[in-house]
């Protein structure tokens, strides 16, 4: 006897995971994915979704959002509920939310409120990250707490920017990465030169630039490449895997490439908004359209950039996508209309990160469809250490599945979005792929271009350290970076060498070297 109670057959469609295409039927019991086979037989009463000539994907994974974040003085207008409606409509179907606690605040506590906007709220699985924005003793004490099972947070971000705000200092971010390593936990970095930024805000303000012309000349391209490598240089100096947020632009890409082909362990994640515009709308001549653009690191000036950055995400240098979902409306973005500064920062990216990175990337001829899914959703279900619960098209995984048509094309508007917003950065724009039906766990949420969607009806999904892609090097790399002593006689001076007299005949011998241990310093430097 099969129960046929939240049951689904998907027929006739082709699964695409991250390593192969195939055509097959998909029967799912409860929520999961319970057999994969050429040919299912329809039971009475199952639920039939055909997807004869569409691709069945695995759903979007989105590692990195803002749902009403409280940020300048602001609530980000996406809040759980419809930040996740807008993403099943797009077809992804979970979040990675940050947890940002203020200057000096408990993470429990911080924790606990963003556990208590997301889980009534949420139309489909989530999970935490935390910021750490302040540091001591008590800070890495709750870090090692959060990681534990009962919270579920197995990564750590750190902003090198927002001075006075998120910022931490160099060193804090340091003995930051030290404990996120001891924990296994994954440091996340928002790479810009802070302290640069924050000067170069004043200096342009008081030369009379008010507009969002001043936000992109405030934060050159080049801070985020310093901040980036800088960061790469930390991390592998602390032996701390790295993974970089919104990666913005060619420079901070290749700080990334460099590091990685020198063997650290550094993830970048390119977004949305980065993938498909480009920072030329801050130049433009109406306040209102330049003001909707504004997002930190800013979006690249060189119009090249979009395309370079899915290029890197194809070649592997680059490694999965997000979108930094933190949506402000134009009333609040025309709070900064008499100084950028004040300009709430971020921009709409989550309903439509999956048809811009298939336009932009598989449309294009850049990225296959098993690329498009690693990148989409695989790869941060191996990161985040919830694969292959999540990420892929398999028995006992997560029927979180999104029919896709490769064939169909949509315009992306304010008008039919799900944002919370009065505009979409991506307005006009025309993209290929469509995601047609969203499934959250078994349940149909997003069909026939309406949602079904049941708030409070997604989980929270703990994520554990130690994942596998993260920290399977680090050890074997961290007898390579332990410190070497050099065992010695102890030192005393001789008369020879405190009183040397050219003339008499002395032989000084030279001391035996000590041999650099293998595996140390002699084999690889990092
Ligand atoms: O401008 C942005 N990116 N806003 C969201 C906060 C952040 O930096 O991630
Ligand atoms: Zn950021
Ligand atoms: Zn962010």
């Amino acid at each position: 006897f099969v129960s046929v109670e939240m049951s689904l057959l998907i027929k006739n469609g082709t699964i695409v995971n991250d390593d192969s295409m195939f055509k097959s039927d998909v029967l799912v019991l409860d929520g999961k994915i319970v057999e994969i086979s050429p040919s299912i037989e329809p039971l009475p009463g199952l639920e039939i979704v055909d997807a004869t000539d569409r691709l069945v994907i695995p759903g979007g994974i989105d590692p990195h959002t803002h749902m009403q974040l409280p940020f300048m003085g602001e609530i980000a207008k996406d809040d759980f509920h419809r930040g996740t409606e807008a993403a099943v409509a797009g077809g992804t179907t979970m979040i990675i939310d940050f947890v940002i606690p203020t200057k000096g605040e408990s993470l429990l506590v911080a924790y606990d409120r963003w556990r208590g906007w997301a889980d009534p709220k949420v139309v489909c699985d989530y999970g935490l990250s935390m910021a750490i924005t302040s540091w001591g003793p008590e800070v890495a004490k709750e870090m090692e707490m959060v990681t534990k099972a009962d919270y579920g947070i197995n990564s750590f971000k750190f902003f090198l920017a927002y001075a006075g705000v998120f910022m931490v200092r160099d060193e804090e971010f340091y003995q930051g990465m030290i404990q996120c390593a001891k924990l296994r936990a994954l440091a996340r970095v928002h790479a810009e030169n802070g302290a640069v930024i924050a000067e170069r805000c004043e200096h342009l303000l008081s030369s009379g630039i008010t507009g969002p012309e001043g936000h992109t000349q405030s934060r050159p391209e080049e801070l985020e490449a310093e901040a980036t490598f800088r960061a790469c240089t930390m991390a592998s100096q602390a032996n701390c895997p790295l993974y970089v947020v919104h990666v913005m632009s060619k420079g901070a890409a290749a700080a990334i490439a460099h590091h990685r082909k020198k063997g650290a362990v550094v993830f970048g994640e390119p977004i949305a908004a980065g993938l498909a515009t480009d920072g030329s709308h801050y130049y433009h001549e109406d306040w209102l359209h330049a003001a909707r653009y504004v997002m930190s690191p800013p979006l690249s000036r060189d119009p090249t950039t979009p395309n370079a950055l899915m290029k890197l995400l194809a070649a592997g240098e680059l490694h999965l996508t997000a979108t930094d979902n933190c949506t402000f409306d134009c009333h609040q973005k025309s709070l900064g209309k008499d100084d950028f500064t004040k300009i709430p920062n971020g921009v709409n990216g989550v309903e439509d990160r999956m048809s811009v990175v298939w336009d932009k990337g598989v449309h294009a001829g850049i990225i296959d469809p098993m690329k498009f899914v690693s990148v989409t959703s695989t790869m941060a279900a191996k990161i985040f250490n919830c694969y292959p619960q999540k990420g892929r098209i398999a028995v006992g995984s997560d029927a979180d599945i999104v029919i896709w048509n490769d064939k169909a094309t949509r315009v992306i508007s304010k008008d039919t979005h799900h944002h919370a917003i009065d505009f979409n950065i991506f307005e006009g724009m025309q993209v290929h792929g469509v995601p047609e039906t969203t499934i959250c766990r078994g349940r149909v949420v997003w069909a026939n271009g309406q949602l079904r969607t049941v708030q409070g009806a997604g989980r929270f999904v703990p994520l554990a350290p130690d994942s596998q892609i993260v920290f399977s090097a680090v050890d074997n790399r961290g007898k390579a970076l332990e410190p070497v002593k050099v065992e010695r006689a102890p030192y005393e001076a001789t008369s020879a060498l405190a009183a040397p007299d050219a003339n008499a005949n002395t032989v000084v011998k030279t001391p035996a070297r000590t041999a650099i241990p293998p595996g140390g310093i002699s084999s690889i430097q990092f």
